[in-house]
């Protein structure tokens, strides 16, 4: 540590953010506070770039104008916290930073307080280059310094501020639901809170805000929002944190479409508000539609490519035993066309393979439309007409590549949904600037979990079914569709919402489909099935995963980058190091022992 004694501030106010002064300002007198981002010493000049969040300025330190100054400028290392008094002046010679905004100002220093040194850093703050991602969590507060962060949480602050003035303007309430709570379903672990004063019992953090919101409802709120905090205690990746936030919202009086309008307004409004092109209507496409043409209940609209079913056009027996079999036992054959690819090489048909049979699919068949005619190992057995009249039927032209395969139909899908994600990576057609909306609607209203042998609602179990399926929900629970939405943004689930049950009688058949018995309704949810008994709206909402929101606007590929203090891949906050491990007399205070 350097022996400099930090200055008092002793009254001194800055004038102006390190990253706002421009040509116009040249003349003014100023004070500026900040980092000092690195320094060049050129023997009678030094040259420091004081940065603070809102950019950086360049001060310069003259020997024979300000000498004593200047002498303490030389103890200057990266990240000093100082303030300077000085002039701005044009500068002789223009940047050659030409991403600093500052570049055509400098500020020639006749002040300079030393207000706190710094320690040898353990990682570098103008180093865009990410080093080792602990090191950054660790030091999160030099993280924080970096411009990039700091872009993202400004944009951040920007989103909620728009989201919050949107809702305000379509007057919904802001309110805030319990974090210590009792267990909300949204199909994770919960994380458990013991009670000091409750031996034995606990309260569960919430995995979303749901029974609340539905509460308000009935509670006459009638338009509920929340920038909401979650807590899930599940597997993590680069777009699942434990602890997220979530844009929430509740309606009364209303059906689907006033909330997939409203959710569209917000996303046109902050769009606007973010100087981005306004999105033009999002599409609406079902959820057996989306699997049957993408293989994917969150399809990345940002790549033209469908998976196109061409059983019919290669029908009966081709002599091609892969085609003929799969047809003969009702499986299908489907493809893509992939756009000016006919070149590629065995290697990338290879890799592709890999990627399907990673998915469970055998075998990938390539057709290559090359201006020199097919060229293709099905040749042979469908014959050239045959696979002319397929490119065609398929869109195929001159330059472009078919890739077939066969397998049952959703399992089909669902590999070829793979394979067309790889490609648009391969092909760079994921364009972080483009930003393609769809809506995913009329999801299935359960699934069957294998492992427990039952069925489990595919949102939750507050969902409404479809009022075209409702009869059949006790017969063929898993041909019933429900009221539920997925709003998806480049092929990342965004949001996700429903119309709910707000009847009694139809809560309880849901809850007993899913495996629970009257009783464990009313010991769970008796609150909300004794709620619907008094006079509940009809009512619907949504809600949006604003980290993933923003880490998508701000082209990043993990929300860990648009969150202040991330958990790691082991929920770990590397910076404070929670979870820690408590004493024994915190353990005994909570009734609680263990074993490791
Ligand atoms: P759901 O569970 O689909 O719905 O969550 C809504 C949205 O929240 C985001 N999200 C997450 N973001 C980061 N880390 C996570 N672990 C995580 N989990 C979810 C996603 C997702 O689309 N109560 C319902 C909503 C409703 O029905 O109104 C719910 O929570 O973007």
């Amino acid at each position: 540590m350097s022996e400099l004694s930090p200055e008092p501030l002793n009254g001194l106010h800055r004038t102006h953010y390190c990253g706002v002064l421009r040509a116009p300002d040249a003349g003014q007198k100023v004070v500026l506070m900040g980092w000092v981002d690195r320094r060049r010493d050129l023997g009678g000049l030094i040259f420091v770039d004081l940065r603070d969040r809102s950019g950086a300025t360049q001060c310069v330190f003259n020997k024979d104008l300000t000498p004593q100054v200047f002498a303490r400028a030389s103890e200057l290392r990266n990240e000093f916290v100082i303030a300077v008094v000085g002039q701005v002046a044009k500068r002789s010679v223009p940047s050659t930073n030409e991403n600093l905004a500052t570049k055509e100002i400098e500020v020639l220093v006749e002040e300079l307080h030393i207000l706190n040194p710094c320690k040898t850093l353990p990682i570098h703050i103008s180093d865009e280059q990410a080093p080792d991602e602990g090191l950054r969590m660790q030091y999160r507060y030099l993280d924080l310094r970096k411009p990039r962060l700091v872009r993202n949480i400004a944009l951040r602050h920007k989103v909620t501020k728009a989201v919050r003035d949107y809702f305000d303007s379509q007057g919904f309430y802001e309110i805030e639901t319990p974090i210590l709570t009792a267990s909300t379903p949204e199909g994770a672990r919960d994380y458990l809170v013991p009670s000091r004063v409750n031996p034995g019992k606990f309260y569960a953090l919430p995995q979303s805000p749901q029974l609340y919101k539905q509460i308000l409802m009935v509670g006459g709120l009638d338009r509920y929002f929340q920038i909401a905090r979650c807590f899930r205690d599940e597997d993590l990746r680069a777009d699942r944190q434990p602890e997220f936030t979530q844009i929430d919202m509740e309606m009364s009086f209303v059906e689907r479409d006033d909330v997939l309008t409203m959710v569209e307004g917000l996303v046109h409004s902050l769009f606007a508000k973010l100087q981005l092109p306004v999105p033009a209507a999002i599409p609406r496409i079902s959820y057996s539609e989306a699997i049957e043409k993408y293989g994917s209940d969150k399809p990345d609209l940002r790549v033209d490519m469908v998976i196109q079913d061409v059983s019919d056009l290669i029908g009966g027996q081709t002599g091609f035993g892969a085609f003929d079999q799969a047809l003969a036992e009702g499986m299908r054959i489907k493809g893509l066309v992939v756009k000016g690819q006919a070149h590629i090489t065995r290697k990338e048909q290879d890799h592709y393979k890999s990627i399907a049979q990673g998915a469970n699919l055998p075998g990938l068949f390539f057709i290559a439309h090359t201006p020199e005619g097919y060229k293709s190992s099905l040749l042979k057995f469908l014959g050239e007409e045959k696979i002319a009249h397929i490119c065609q039927q398929m869109g195929a032209e001159s330059g472009d590549l078919v890739i077939l395969a066969a397998a049952p139909s959703k399992d089909l899908s669902v590999a070829l949904g793979k394979v067309r994600l790889e490609l648009a990576q391969h092909l760079n057609l994921l364009d972080p600037q483009r930003y393609e909306f769809l809506w995913v609607i009329d999801f299935p209203m359960f699934s069957w979990n294998e492992e427990e042998n039952r069925l489990e609602a595919e949102h939750h179990p507050f969902t409404s079914p479809l009022p075209s399926d409702l009869e059949r929900l006790e017969s063929d629970p898993l041909s019933v569709r429900a009221a539920a939405y997925d709003l998806v943004l480049n092929g990342s689930e965004l949001a996700s919402g429903s119309v709910r049950i707000h009847q009694r009688d139809l809560q309880a058949r849901v809850l007993k489909c899913i495996g629970l018995s009257l009783e464990e309704a009313e010991t769970k949810f008796g609150f909300l099935l004794n709620a619907f008994g008094y006079g509940a709206p009809p009512h619907a909402g949504i809600a949006l995963g604003l980290d993933r929101l923003v880490a998508i606007l701000a082209g990043e590929t993990s929300i860990r980058e648009v969150i202040a203090f991330p958990k790691n891949t082991n929920g770990v906050e590397l910076m404070t190091g929670a979870p820690v491990v408590v004493t024994d007399e915190q353990m005994k205070l909570v009734h609680l022992k263990y074993d490791l």
